[in-house]
């Protein structure tokens, strides 16, 4: 499937971001743990999130679905599933359920589509072995025997939290107390939920977060913010476009996820953030985006990468149209995503005309150059579809995605959201 798009005159009007996917993720995740019935509302309906549901429900989880409402009841005990757990295209439903799959007494194969295929899984395999769980594959698919597991101290080599969040789940149904550190603080979705269902996180300064064994997650109800990944393909767009002014409601504002504010901050971009609240222990707030007066380079590092992994691509476009060389360096792990991100998105770029240096760990960007319409392939990665939608707007004559349908798994209506507030 293609899509088409041209030239944005402005972008204008309000719009309520698609919900969180991380977050529908572990609300699907922790009430299919929890101790009573529970119940989203608002949740995320993407392929990514419904592979998730799909898993748990072969797992024994009860769903109940109603108009933007799921309601969760967990089964007493789970039952090995029948067939693989088809995960498709969604690194968090595979890494986060492999730690809840490996702490019980059961044994499934975990599968993923040929992007998941590719990725990382030694990653989680490793911590989970050293838990006591029998886990075969480093890549998918992953067969997994669980149950005693036995708490660890483990100091994850990469900032992940997936990993952190996989390790975590494994250690509530675990003996003793389970523990894990990274390079850099990577979000942490997965705590704040714990906490604001009844669950003690531990914190040290050397051994980082931990939960003790036989801790039960509380029944809850959450509604689920939108989604600031989502939200930033509107927050470089407006603030590319001339004369845009946009409104964001309801965006997850959790500040080990907003890097992508601070950096169009930094870069001289305009956005304001009101009134603030929280959803079971997230900051929401209402974004305002205005076409920005001028844009200068920026520099992203190791710290901040955790902070914004998922915004680089976008961030990309953004740095065509700042005034000198932006560079995004320490960023290996975009290599590892559902396309290797700097090889796809220094092509993109390229083709359109963008000046691009790609390094192992990331890529320089020099700016600004006017971009052109042309025809290109996202690598059957959504965020590098949308981020390469975002390029078309501010670029001369037709841009062409080839490989669009890959925006389902985290962005469903995009097309549609796009044509409400851009004036083309
Ligand atoms: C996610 C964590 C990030 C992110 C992914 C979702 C999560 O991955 O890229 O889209 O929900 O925990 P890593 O933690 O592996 O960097």
């Amino acid at each position: 499937m293609e899509f088409r798009i041209s030239r944005a005159a402005r972008i204008e009007g309000s719009l309520r971001p698609p919900s969180d996917k991380s977050i529908t993720h572990r609300a699907y995740l922790f009430g299919s743990i929890a101790s009573g019935p529970c119940v989203v509302r608002q949740p995320l309906e993407a392929e990514d999130c419904e592979s998730t549901l799909a898993c748990l429900a072969r797992l024994g989880l009860t769903c109940e679905r109603s108009a933007g409402e799921v309601r969760l009841i967990p089964a007493t005990a789970w039952r090995a599933p029948e067939g693989d757990l088809e995960c498709g295209n969604s690194g968090t439903t595979m890494r986060l359920l492999a730690g809840l799959v490996a702490a019980r007494p059961i044994q499934a194969v975990m599968t993923g589509d040929a992007s998941l295929s590719r990725r990382p899984m030694g990653r989680i395999a490793e911590p989970l072995r050293q838990m006591g769980a029998l886990v075969v594959g480093d890549q998918p698919p992953l067969w997994i025997r669980g149950g005693g597991l036995k708490g660890i101290r483990y100091a994850s080599p990469v900032a992940s939290a997936q990993v952190k969040s996989c390790v975590l789940l494994a250690g509530l149904d675990a003996e003793g107390e389970t523990w894990v550190s990274e390079p850099s603080p990577s979000r942490d979705h997965t705590e704040r939920m714990l906490r604001a269902c009844g669950v003690p996180v531990l914190a040290s300064a050397a051994d980082g977060v931990g939960v003790r064994g036989g801790s039960k997650i509380g029944a809850f109800e959450i509604r689920v913010p939108g989604d600031l990944s989502s939200a930033a393909f509107w927050l470089v767009a407006a603030s590319l476009v001339p004369n845009s002014v946009l409104t964001l409601p309801e965006v997850g504002v959790n500040p080990t996820r907003s890097g992508v504010l601070d950096v169009l901050s930094r870069a001289g971009g305009s956005v304001e953030e009101a009134e603030i609240r929280a959803e079971l222990g997230e900051p929401v707030a209402n974004l305002k985006v205005r076409t920005a007066p001028s844009l200068s380079a920026f520099h992203i590092g190791a710290d901040e990468v955790p902070r914004l992994i998922d915004e680089i691509p976008v961030l990309a476009v953004l740095a065509t149209q700042c005034e000198g060389t932006s560079e995004i360096r320490e960023a290996a792990e975009l290599r590892t995503k559902e396309s290797d991100r700097i090889a796809a998105m220094a092509a993109g770029l390229r083709a359109m005309g963008a000046e691009v240096e790609t390094f192992e760990d990331g890529m320089a960007i020099q700016g600004p150059v006017p971009l052109r319409g042309t025809r290109l392939d996202c690598k059957g990665d959504h965020r590098i579809a949308m981020a390469l939608a975002v390029a078309g707007l501010v670029a001369d004559g037709e841009t062409c995605i080839d490989g669009w349908e890959c925006v389902r798994t985290s962005y469903p209506d995009f097309e549609r959201d796009l044509r409400s507030i851009a004036v083309l």
